[in-house]
C-alpha cells in the first residue's frame, strides 16, 4: 500500500546512531531506482545522486562526524557544478531521496560537516562541489543518551511558529493557518522540513489574492551560511512544499520572479495554477 507522503514527512527525524545491518537488497533496489528516476534539479538541470556503501565496522573513519554519529556505512551524495543556486537545487532533489528512504523504512541524517576525502569514488573537478551528504541506514531502536542530548541542545524537535516563518503580502503581516486556506497543510509540511542546526532559515511571503508564494533566505547562523548550508536548507523546504502541493492536487510551478517585497534574500517563487 502506498504510504501517504505527508505521513512520511511527519514521521522523518534525524538519526545519529546506526546498527551494523546493511541495506536490505529490496530496499536498495528501490532506492537505486528512485535515484535514477529523480535526476533533475529545481531548474530542470540534470543532477545525479548516488548511493555509496562501506562495510559495517570498516576501520577508516570519517572526519567531522565528531564521534557522535556512530556506525554509519551508507551514504547518499552527488556532485554539482558551483553556481549561486547549486546548493539549493541539490537540497531540493536530495530531500526527495531522504523522504523516499524514510518511506522505505530507513533512518537518515543530513550532514553539512563531512569529509569529502572519505568518498574516493567521487572525483571532483575544480568547479564541482558536494554540498552535503545524507547518511542512511537502520538506526538503533533506543536513542542513546548522547544522541538525545544533541537533539535537546539544538532543539531538534521544535520548529519555529507560523508567525515567524509565513507572511501575507509583505514581511510583517503573518499568514495564519486560517488565512492560508487550502495551503495550510502545505505550509505545515514545509515547517517540518529539516535544516542545518534546525535553523529554519526559510521565510515565505504569500501574495495577497493569489496562490503565489515567494521563498526567501534569512541568515540565522553565519557559519552555516558560509558553508552554504542555508541554501541547501532552502531547497529542502521547497521539496516539502512541492510534495505536499502534489499530494493535495494543488498545481503550480517554480520560477524566479523577485517581487521586491522584502530585504531578505529572494530565492524562488511557487506560482499556483
Ligand atoms: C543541510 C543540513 C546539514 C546538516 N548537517 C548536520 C551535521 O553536520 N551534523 C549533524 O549532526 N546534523 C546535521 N543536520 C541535521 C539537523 O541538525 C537536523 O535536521 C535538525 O536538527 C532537525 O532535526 P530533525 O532532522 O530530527 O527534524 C543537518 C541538516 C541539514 C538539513
Amino acid at each position: 500500500m502506498e504510504i501517504n507522503p505527508l505521513e512520511v514527512i511527519r514521521s522523518r527525524k534525524s538519526s545519529r546512531t546506526y546498527t551494523d545491518r546493511i541495506l536490505e537488497p529490496e530496499v536498495k533496489v528501490r532506492l537505486l531506482n528512485t535515484l535514477s528516476v529523480h535526476s533533475t534539479g529545481l531548474f530542470g538541470e540534470s543532477l545525479r545522486l548516488e548511493l555509496v556503501e562501506r562495510q559495517p565496522g570498516e576501520e577508516r573513519k570519517m572526519k567531522f562526524d565528531y564521534g557522535y554519529i556512530t556506525n554509519h556505512h551508507a551514504y547518499l551524495l552527488g556532485k554539482t557544478k558551483k553556481s549561486p543556486d547549486a546548493r539549493m537545487s541539490y537540497g531540493y532533489l536530495m530531500e526527495k531521496m531522504v523522504l523516499e528512504a524514510t518511506r522505505l523504512g530507513l533512518s537518515s541524517c543530513w550532514m553539512g560537516y563531512f569529509d569529502p576525502d572519505f568518498f574516493t569514488e567521487i572525483h571532483l573537478s575544480q568547479d564541482e562541489i558536494i554540498p552535503a551528504i545524507v547518511i542512511v541506514g537502520y538506526a538503533v531502536e533506543k536513542q542513546p543518551v548522547k544522541e538525545r542530548m544533541i537533539r535537546i541542545a539544538i532543539k531538534a524537535s521544535q520548529r519555529k511558529s507560523w508567525d515567524n516563518l509565513f507572511f501575507l503580502g509583505d514581511n510583517k503581516a503573518p499568514l495564519t493557518p486560517e488565512t492560508a486556506g487550502q495551503y495550510a497543510e502545505v505550509l505545515e509540511m514545509t515547517r517540518l522540513a529539516p535544516s542545518s542546526g534546525n535553523t529554519q532559515p526559510w521565510r515565505i511571503i504569500r501574495e495577497k489574492q493569489s496562490d503565489t508564494f515567494h521563498f526567501y533566505k534569512k541568515v540565522i547562523n553565519s557559519s552555516y551560511e558560509e558553508r552554504g548550508m542555508h541554501d541547501v536548507d532552502l531547497g529542502i523546504c521547497m521539496s516539502h512544499f512541492e510534495i505536499a502541493c502534489h499530494h493535495l492536487s494543488l498545481l503550480g510551478k517554480w520560477e524566479k520572479r523577485n517581487p521586491g517585497l522584502s530585504a531578505w534574500e529572494y530565492k524562488m517563487s511557487w506560482t499556483g495554477e
